[in-house]
């Protein structure tokens, strides 16, 4: 399948509204019947649709599943709909969710969770060569057989796949089930709003918890539920957000209901005079995955400096100012930024100087992932470099430290050692 960047977001913006306009009261019966048949065959979905708003509000499975018999996802892989003029997908899109929901789904489009799947998926996306290198080659061994595995169990389960249909219009392994942020849908929507409000209960007080981010925000290379326990905010909630109330409307979830903020109160809640949003990058202002922090300065959602960097700062300090003085806040980034400064300029700078001129003097190996150098230098920004900049962003000091600065500095000292010496030798080692 092609599929390209600039594509996919011009169709996710003209895929047209594809729910049936039939008459509401054959739609009620029709839909009545989904019900019935389903909570005898999955109960677990019915029971969870039961409990959530949606059933309040009367939204149910035939609101979301039916599609126009057109629609490039249209299937009858239902016994309870074949021969009908109904037609059903499993594949529920953002799409759909936009009937109902268009400014979260527009605030997510403009967000870098937007990118999680075009960004290596896509055949001009910024890492396709280098990713699909990494998972075919390397990690699946060049077989065959395997070249989809490592995407299959690990990066698309965190960063979201292509959809594909096979028989019955039904989706393909290679793509589904996903429970990535990015699925890229046939329809050109992309996005997944299943991962922070879990089907079929799509409740928002569970998306205000920092379980809905721990699934994928973890591990050596961004460990911000660990940096998060290890920070006094996580200390409290940790002690005491089990008592905490998580289902105020947006418009009124306050301190108060809370102690002390979650991941979603800095990086998504309204507060105070601050509004709401989907845009998980409205609020930063450096990019701190990237091999050097750079600050945010473009509207583009496929960039990595997404954002408005100075803006993004005031803006989470607004967070800050609901339970802390300005002098507080102030400090902290103060803090902070010069740490990120020192990561930059005292370990990423100087490692890549290396690394250009190994390469130009031809001193490094063609494979990355088996020359000492070049796994170091990998080591260093993307595991130990990442969790020095997110320790010291959100308050957890074993991260900007132990796990962080001090790995560093011994990085560079291997880096500057194989360094001289391939120089001098004027070979690899
Ligand atoms: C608010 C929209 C919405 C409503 C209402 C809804 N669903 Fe879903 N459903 C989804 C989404 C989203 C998915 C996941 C789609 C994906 O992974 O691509 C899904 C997945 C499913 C699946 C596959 C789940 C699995 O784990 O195998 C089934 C079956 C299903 N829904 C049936 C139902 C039934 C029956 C109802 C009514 C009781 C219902 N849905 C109501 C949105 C909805
Ligand atoms: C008479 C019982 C019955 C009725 C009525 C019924 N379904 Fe189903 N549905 C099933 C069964 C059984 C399956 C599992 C089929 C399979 O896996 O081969 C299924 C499968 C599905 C799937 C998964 C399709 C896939 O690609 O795997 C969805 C989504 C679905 N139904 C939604 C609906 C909706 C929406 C309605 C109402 C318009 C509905 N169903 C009405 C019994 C029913
Ligand atoms: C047919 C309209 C409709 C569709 C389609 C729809 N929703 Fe909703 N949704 C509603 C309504 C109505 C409410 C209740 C609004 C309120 O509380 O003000 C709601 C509430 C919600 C809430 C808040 C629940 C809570 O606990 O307060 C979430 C989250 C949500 N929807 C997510 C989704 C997602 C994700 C999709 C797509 C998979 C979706 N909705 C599709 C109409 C819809
Ligand atoms: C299903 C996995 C998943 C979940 C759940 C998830 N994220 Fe992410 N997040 C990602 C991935 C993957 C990226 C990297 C996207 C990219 O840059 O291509 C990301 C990136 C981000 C970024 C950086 C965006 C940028 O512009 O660089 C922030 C901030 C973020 N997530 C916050 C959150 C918060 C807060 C939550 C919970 C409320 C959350 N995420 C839930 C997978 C997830
Ligand atoms: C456990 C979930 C998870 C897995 C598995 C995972 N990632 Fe990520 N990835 C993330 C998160 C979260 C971020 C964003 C970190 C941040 O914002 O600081 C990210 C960032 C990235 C980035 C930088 C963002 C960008 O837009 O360029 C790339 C590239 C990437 N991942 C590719 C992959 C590939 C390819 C795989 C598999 C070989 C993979 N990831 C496996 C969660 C995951
Ligand atoms: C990264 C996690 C995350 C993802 C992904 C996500 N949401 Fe949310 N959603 C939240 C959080 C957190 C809140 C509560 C915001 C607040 O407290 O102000 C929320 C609230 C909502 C609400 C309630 C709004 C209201 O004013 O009552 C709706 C509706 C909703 N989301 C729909 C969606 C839709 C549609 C998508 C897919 C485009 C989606 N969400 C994807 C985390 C997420
Ligand atoms: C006290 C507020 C606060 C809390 C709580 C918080 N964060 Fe952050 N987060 C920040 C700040 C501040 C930054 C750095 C922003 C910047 O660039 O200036 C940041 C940065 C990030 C980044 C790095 C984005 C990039 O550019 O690579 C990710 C990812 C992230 N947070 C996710 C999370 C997750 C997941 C949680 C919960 C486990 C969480 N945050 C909890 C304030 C918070
Ligand atoms: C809902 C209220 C709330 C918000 C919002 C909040 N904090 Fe906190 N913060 C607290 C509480 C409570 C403590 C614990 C104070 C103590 O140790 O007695 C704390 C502790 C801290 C600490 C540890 C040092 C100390 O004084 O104990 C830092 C640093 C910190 N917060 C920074 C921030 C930053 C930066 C932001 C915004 C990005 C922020 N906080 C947002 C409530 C909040």
């Amino acid at each position: 399948m092609r599929l390209r960047t600039s594509g996919a977001l011009t169709l996710s913006l003209a895929a047209a509204f594809f729910l049936t306009g039939s008459a509401a009261n054959a739609t009620e019966v029709e839909g009545q019947k989904c019900i019935t048949c389903h909570a005898e065959k999955q109960p677990g979905i019915v029971t969870d649709w039961k409990n959530s708003r949606h059933s309040e509000e009367g939204v149910s499975c035939i609101d979301c599943h039916s599609v126009d018999a057109d629609s490039p996802l249209a299937s009858q892989a239902c016994p309870g709909v074949k021969g009908t003029a109904t037609y059903i997908t499993v594949a529920v899109t953002p799409n759909v969710c936009a009937n109902c929901h268009s400014e979260q789904v527009e605030q997510f489009n403009a967000s870098g969770h937007y990118r999680a799947s075009l960004q290596y998926h896509a055949e001009d996306g910024r890492n396709y060569k280098s990713m699909k290198a990494l998972m075919e080659t390397h990690e699946g061994q060049g077989i065959e057989k395997f070249k989809n595995a490592a995407d299959m169990t690990g990066c698309m389960q965190c960063h979201g796949s292509v959809v594909t249909l096979g028989a019955d219009n039904r989706p393909n392994k290679e793509g589904w089930p996903a429970a990535g942020i990015g699925t890229i849908y046939p329809d050109g929507s992309v996005g997944n709003c299943v991962v922070c409000h879990t089907r079929h209960r799509f409740n928002l007080a569970e998306a205000r918890k920092p379980a809905a981010c721990a699934s994928c925000h973890l591990g050596p290379d961004h460990p911000d539920i660990e940096v998060y326990n290890n920070s006094k905010h996580g200390h409290i909630y940790n002690s005491e957000g089990g008592e905490w109330n998580y289902s105020s409307p947006t418009a009124s979830w306050e301190p108060g209901d809370y102690r002390a903020p979650t991941c979603a109160v800095c990086h998504q809640s309204g507060i105070g005079e601050l509004e709401s949003t989907h845009n998980i990058s409205e609020r930063l202002k450096w990019n701190l995955w990237a091999k050097r922090s750079n600050i945010r300065n473009s509207s583009d959602p496929l960039s990595m400096l997404t954002g408005d960097g100075e803006k993004g700062r005031a803006l989470m300090k607004q967070v800050c100012s609901n339970c802390h003085t300005k002098t507080h806040t102030d400090n902290f980034f103060e803090q902070t930024d010069n740490h990120i400064e020192l990561y930059n300029e005292g370990y990423f700078d100087v490692a890549d100087k290396m690394l250009k001129e190994l390469k130009e003097k031809g001193l490094v190996k063609k494979n990355p992932w088996d020359d000492e150098f070049q796994k170091i230098y990998y080591h260093l920004w993307h595991h130990q470099g990442r969790r020095m900049r997110h320790g010291a962003a959100m308050g957890g000091p074993d991260y900007a430290h132990w796990h962080g600065v001090f790995e560093l500095q011994q990085d560079l000292y291997e880096l500057k050692h194989i360094y001289k010496q391939r120089m001098a030798a004027g070979k690899i080692e």
